[in-house]
């Protein structure tokens, strides 16, 4: 498994904005979204392209064009609602398939409630977007549906990442013949007693969305 955490001002600046106990449910959406395509740049640095002949107004030369099939991005709800806008503004091609995961907050296991994805998923290239790497029991659920249905290259972009969560993704899928790379903004210290990241930025969700 890759792990990239991105070292850079812009990125710390508005994660730090974001972590803010005072700063409001507006200004969270609009820092996650900048902070998400910042990410995004990073996540895709392994995006598979096509060389192209084009013309310019000046001459005849190569480029590249996205490959097809065209990336898969799955924000995992309800949370990976508000990081969808920033990964698909880098990415407007790209196709998008919903994930409905709940954890439940004794147990902290993860179960499906909701999945809009395609059946098969070989040769496709899959970001998965999830804010907040905690345990790790959501995303390995997750990215085991997406390998199960054929995805060998999974990317998990998330605003922030435990220790424990990514010992977890490390364990689950090391030895196996599939690409996972998690792209963070930040590694956090530890996890508290009720499955938190500290000292992380809270409920992503309720941060997002409000308390429902
Ligand atoms: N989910 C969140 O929203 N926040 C955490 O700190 C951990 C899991």
């Amino acid at each position: 498994m890759r792990t990239l955490v991105i070292d850079h001002p812009l990125v710390a600046h508005k994660l730090t904005r974001l972590r803010r106990h005072e700063t409001s449910s507006a200004t969270f959406r609009l820092l996650a979204e900048e902070l998400v395509t910042l990410l995004a740049y990073e996540a895709t640095d392994n995006l598979q392209v096509r060389p192209v002949q084009i013309t310019t107004p000046v001459a005849e030369c190569m480029g590249v064009e996205m490959a097809e099939p065209t990336p898969l991005v799955v924000p995992i709800l309800r949370a990976g609602l508000g990081m969808l806008n920033g990964m698909v503004k880098l990415m407007p091609t790209a196709e998008v398939g919903f994930l409905g995961m709940v954890r439940d907050e004794t147990s902290l296991v993860a179960t499906t409630y909701a999945d809009r994805l395609p059946l098969q998923l070989n040769n496709r290239q899959v970001f998965v977007l999830d804010p907040m790497l905690a345990t790790g029991g959501t995303l390995v659920a997750a990215i085991n549906l997406l390998l199960e249905r054929g995805a060998r290259d999974v990317t998990a972009i998330c605003l922030l990442a435990a220790p424990e969560g990514l010992r977890h993704l490390e364990e689950s899928f090391a030895g196996r013949d599939v690409e996972v790379t998690v792209v963070t903004a930040a590694l956090d210290d530890h996890l508290n007693e009720k499955g938190y990241i500290v000292p992380g930025l809270g409920d992503a969700g309720d941060r997002l969305y409000g308390v429902v």
